[in-house]
């Protein structure tokens, strides 16, 4: 399996290239409009065919390159079916499995919070998990639930009883971060993680999570329409 942690400036987000080597074919996971450019010349220049493009929810604050991926390598674009959005040719429901090539394959997860549709996805490569927790656990935070129908007790529920039920030694690729880092494991995140450790109850989460008081995302009023149409 091929893999590289890819990042965008502007919003600090990480999207990923996944591929099984046997057959050059790969996967993108939240790609991003203004890496574009980048990501297709990666993918030219390891000589992969890109199959799919993956986001973990409609997000709000950048615009996917998905539908652009599509019309440039005719890959396949996929995504939560909670998200009920025509543009999608691949709709995943909880635990759906995807093959890439013929050596990996991936799961799609229902981890509600962030957004009320939100999907992370896993890879088991050979005896360690990658979970792809988009924006529902970042390294030593979480992502927001003050708007598109997010939800502090949703979230904290699949925080406790879906990330940090997973084996401890599961390395967590977030959505964004913020502050440098590349990923983390689910032991870090429960004994360190300040928002949501292994120990918190529900009422200080929610307390945790009102308390944030943060700014509205630059780009929401452009990037939930474009998104809910794949990036067009
Ligand atoms: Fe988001």
């Amino acid at each position: 399996m091929l893999f590289k942690q890819l990042f965008e400036n502007e919003s600090s987000t990480y999207t990923y290239l996944i591929s099984c080597q046997e057959k050059q074919e790969a996967i993108l996971i939240d790609p991003v409009l203004e890496t574009l450019e980048r990501d297709l010349s990666i993918i030219k220049k390891l000589n992969l065919k890109l199959k799919y493009a993956i986001d973990t929810h409609v997000h709000a604050d950048h615009v996917t390159s998905a539908s652009a991926l599509r019309e440039i390598l005719g890959c396949k674009v996929a995504g939560p079916a909670k998200d009920y959005l025509k543009c999608r040719d691949v709709n995943f429901k909880d635990n759906d499995e995807l093959a890439i090539g013929n050596t990996v394959k991936l799961k799609a997860i229902y981890t509600p919070g962030h957004t009320n549709t939100h999907f992370s996805y896993t890879i088991n490569h050979r005896d360690v998990k990658f979970l792809f927790s988009g924006d529902a656990l970042l390294i030593n935070a979480c992502g927001r639930t003050d708007f598109q129908s997010g939800s502090s007790k949703k979230l904290y529920n699949t925080i406790k009883n879906i990330f940090y039920k997973m084996p401890e030694n599961t390395i967590v690729f977030p959505g964004h971060d913020y502050n440098k880092n590349n990923f983390s494991t689910i032991l870090e995140q429960k004994k360190a993680n300040t928002l949501i450790d292994d120990s918190i109850s529900v009422e200080k989460f929610i307390d945790n999570m009102k308390k944030l008081k943060l700014d509205k995302p630059k780009k929401i009023d452009v990037a939930v329409p474009k998104n809910m149409d794949c990036g067009n």
